[in-house]
């Protein structure tokens, strides 16, 4: 698999079958997604939004936060509830997303329409949300210009926010629903469920930390965590 021991671009230069574009197509445009992710959000121990609560002292005292792929508002929600007073934008590839986030949220927050990549802003945030392993509907190869990318849409000093699952330990469903997350291999997945698909590679640590030094990022923090299902994942606080 990856070479660990190279700090450099070069170690993410798999080249699979899918793209992130895929995962688009095949899983996240179709309706009946939400519906599928917030029972995945359930048995992964993440619908009550402990890794928010986790980081809102720090959140707290942010102006403008951008969710990045904010799903259907999980993370926005538990904002609001927590009683968050500073701006939040979402930006959301997914049409019926947009849509959901619409209903719940009005004009309390601004979204984006857009896929990541197309878009930019010439009013940075100084915190950006990437929760939920979003980092891992990308392939190894695309991950590193997804955290570029971010690092391009934070102010001077903003902090990135990146949340994964750990890679070798089974997560989502596979322990306690009939088994629709199959293992590739320790970090590759596949998701299917009903007639919808998703790919994705769950990064190690020091991938996380290769990426993340190569994006520019000048300090890289990462704690081990557990959800309310007590699940294990990884929060990173990645400071431009
Ligand atoms: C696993 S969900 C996470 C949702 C949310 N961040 C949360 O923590 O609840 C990933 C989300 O990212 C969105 N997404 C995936 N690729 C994207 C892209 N290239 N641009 C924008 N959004 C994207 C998907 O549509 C989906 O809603």
């Amino acid at each position: 698999m990856i070479d660990l021991s190279k700090d450099d671009e070069t170690c993410l230069a798999e080249t699979p079958s899918w793209t992130n574009e895929f995962n688009h197509d095949r899983f996240y445009c179709h309706p009946e997604n939400e519906e599928i992710l917030k029972n995945y959000a359930e048995i992964a121990g993440l619908a009550s939004a402990c890794d928010i609560q986790l980081i809102y002292d720090e959140l707290k005292t942010a102006h403008r936060i951008l969710d990045v792929g904010a799903g259907y508002g999980r993370a926005i929600e538990a904002l609001f509830d927590l009683g968050y007073k500073g701006e939040i934008h979402a930006l959301e590839k997914s049409e019926n997303y947009c849509k959901r986030l619409a209903e719940l949220f009005g004009n309390k927050i601004t979204i984006y329409h857009d896929d990541v990549f197309a878009y930019s802003t010439d009013k940075p945030f100084d915190v950006l949300l990437s929760l939920w392993c979003g980092i891992g509907d990308f392939t190894p190869g695309e991950q590193l210009g997804y955290l570029r990318h971010l690092y391009d849409l934070l102010d001077d000093e903003g902090t990135l926010y990146l949340d994964t699952s750990t890679w070798c330990i089974q997560s989502v469903n596979t322990e306690y629903v009939n088994t629709n997350t199959e293992y590739l291999s320790e970090q590759f997945y596949l998701i299917s469920e009903r007639e919808y698909l998703a790919q994705g590679y769950i990064p190690t640590i020091n991938e996380v930390k290769a990426c993340a030094k190569c994006a520019g990022f000048r300090s890289i923090k990462v704690i081990r965590y557990k959800t309310d299902t007590y699940r294990e994942r990884f929060l990173y606080t990645l400071i431009k």
